[in-house]
């Protein structure tokens, strides 16, 4: 049951040039939350933007009471949550979406980051990580200052490789180059990806050539977060007259399989 709550800002600390980690105390909300869920959030005082701006669950503790996103500045909305202070209030909804489904777990998996879209992953594969399974994760980034939450990786009994498209760390190229590599080399029967739509449609031919199952974690654009707007719309594969109808990112998603989601560029 998602609820609208104020949450108290005990940090907002800038990471790099753009990437910014927040820490909200959530007691009433964090009980409730599965990897891969969202909040809706205020992201500034007053009432511009009116929007809230969908930003996901990026890791939870739940004898904290404690929230934590990681999310990039792009335009309005997120550079005014980049100003909110510790000790100040912040208005949420959630918590929203279904997360990743964690059902039928294989024992291997394999978790896939591109930039900012490893932010939802790290709270997985923290349970991955509770659950006892074998867990490798692919990180990429554009340089090396934007590879995001090695440090925290590297402490837990995870493989990790990274990949940086100007070759400042790890493999030079896409982290896509790391997944095929590692799908070459290593049975795995899972995997996790949440990234720019172009790595998730590298992603996509991968199911077609290997038989594997792979949930993607889509960054529709919003607006209510709830499921009444219609604005986060996307397509999935049926069998009627046009092959396809559209899902809510926001309600049934924003996990799909990637051998059902349509993605356009
Ligand atoms: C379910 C979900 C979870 C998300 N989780 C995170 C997260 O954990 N961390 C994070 O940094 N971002 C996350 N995003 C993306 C985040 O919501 C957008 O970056 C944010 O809405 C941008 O708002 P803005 O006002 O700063 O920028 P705007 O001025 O609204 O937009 C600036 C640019 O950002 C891009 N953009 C805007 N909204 C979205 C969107 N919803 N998805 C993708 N690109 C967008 C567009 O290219 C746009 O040109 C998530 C999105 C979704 C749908
Ligand atoms: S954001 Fe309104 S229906 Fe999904």
């Amino acid at each position: 049951m998602s609820k609208q709550i104020e949450g108290e800002i005990l940090a907002n600390k800038q990471l790099n040039e753009s990437d910014y980690r927040l820490v909200l105390s959530l007691p009433e909300l964090v009980d409730e939350i599965k990897s891969g869920q969202f909040l809706h959030v205020k992201c500034g005082p007053g009432l511009d933007p009116l929007l809230r701006r969908p930003i996901s669950v990026h890791q939870y503790n739940q004898d904290r009471g404690e929230i934590v996103l990681l999310y990039r500045v792009f335009g309005k909305g997120t550079k005014q949550l980049a100003k909110r202070e510790a000790g100040k209030k912040l208005d949420v909804m959630g918590p929203l979406g279904n997360g990743f489904d964690l059902t039928e777990l294989e024992n291997k998996i394999l978790v896939v980051g591109g930039g900012i879209g490893f932010a939802p992953l790290m709270a997985l594969v923290e349970k991955l990580v509770e659950l006892n399974k074998e867990v490798m994760v692919l990180l990429g980034a554009r340089r090396k200052e934007q590879l995001l939450c090695t440090d925290k990786l590297e402490k837990l009994s995870v493989g990790l490789k990274v990949a940086t498209n100007d070759g400042s760390a790890g493999q030079k190229g896409y982290v896509t180059r790391l997944v095929e590599q590692e799908l070459d080399k290593d049975k795995y029967e899972q995997v996790f990806a949440c990234g720019p739509t172009p790595m998730l449609k590298a992603m996509q031919s991968l199911v077609n050539t290997k038989d594997i199952e792979i949930q993607v974690s889509l960054e529709e654009r919003m607006g209510c977060g709830t499921g009444a707007c219609l604005s986060c719309v996307c397509k999935v594969k049926v069998e009627n007259d046009e092959g396809f109808e559209y899902r809510k990112a926001c309600t049934d998603g924003p996990v799909f399989e990637a051998s059902e989601v349509i993605l356009d560029e």
